[in-house]
């Protein structure tokens, strides 16, 4: 038995990176998992890549900051598996740049990404959910919406409304009777290609060197707290939010 067995599952940005390793754990355990991102030769390859191994994963193309692209999804996954169980708000990108250089411009393009991506995924998903009998929303925020990191000034941003938005969304779904989870989840420093461009942003000479207390975590470390949280297992666990950053927001 897997641990997520028969759940039918939608991660966006799943092409690369954490959302790539999200898709192919919850697949080994079980799920049928939507592969979606912008980026759809990778997101084509990884969902290829998934039934390789034995999995079963379907890719569709999504840019989660256009609404009717949402509606589509949502439509297509309705029409195909007729159900809805997990969904991974995940998709998201560094803009880089302190308060004073951080054009209009590049704040808007960050928080359309990942501030009404998450937004327009759960709103979107919750009537599928519901009518599917429940589910978890898992929205992918970071140790950036608990401390002051000025170089990322509208990833913080962005990434604070997604902690703050997921309580609210859990609370409507228990007022409403609906049997959505939704929590956020907060790593540290996670050795995916994104750390790849914030190192060479910063000039560093080396990945390690953006973490250097703590260390950098793996995909495989977040994925392992996505499957959970997607699975029955987590049933109690609603509405809070998971560091996932080896104790680097204590130090
Ligand atoms: N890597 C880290 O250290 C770290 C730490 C904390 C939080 N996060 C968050 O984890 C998530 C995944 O990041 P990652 O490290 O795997 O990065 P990544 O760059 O490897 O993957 C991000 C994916 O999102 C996709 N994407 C970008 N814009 C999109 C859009 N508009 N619509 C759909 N897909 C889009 C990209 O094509 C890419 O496949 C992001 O939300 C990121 O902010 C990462």
């Amino acid at each position: 038995m897997g641990r997520v067995d028969g759940k039918v599952a939608l991660i966006t940005g799943a092409a690369s990176g954490l959302g790539c390793a999200d898709a192919e754990i919850l697949a080994r355990e079980g799920a049928t998992v939507v592969l979606t991102d912008v980026n759809v030769d990778a997101g084509e390859a990884a969902a290829e890549s998934i039934r390789g191994e034995g999995g079963n994963a379907t890719f569709i193309a999504l840019d989660v900051a256009d609404e009717e692209q949402w509606q589509q999804v949502i439509a297509h996954i309705r029409s195909e598996h007729g159900r809805l169980d997990v969904l991974v708000n995940n998709a998201g990108l560094v803009i880089m740049g302190n308060p004073e250089e951080c054009s209009l411009e590049a704040f808007r393009k960050q928080n359309a990404v990942m501030s009404e991506g998450v937004f327009l995924g759960c709103k979107h998903a919750l009537p599928l959910m519901h009518e599917s009998g429940g589910g978890s929303i898992i929205n992918m925020s970071s140790i950036a919406s608990h401390l002051g990191y000025p170089i990322y000034f509208a990833y913080s941003a962005a990434k604070g409304a997604v902690r703050a938005m997921s309580k609210a969304i859990a609370i409507h779904c228990q007022m409403n009777g609906y049997k959505i989870r939704v929590n956020s989840l907060h790593p540290g420093a996670i050795d995916t290609p994104m750390l790849d461009q914030t190192t060479s942003e910063l000039g560093l000479d080396n990945k390690e060197d953006l973490s250097p207390v703590v260390g950098l975590g793996q995909p495989e470390d977040v994925a392992n707290v996505v499957l959970f949280l997607a699975s029955d297992e987590s049933r109690f666990v609603n509405g809070t939010e998971i560091l996932i950053d080896n104790a680097l927001s204590i130090q």
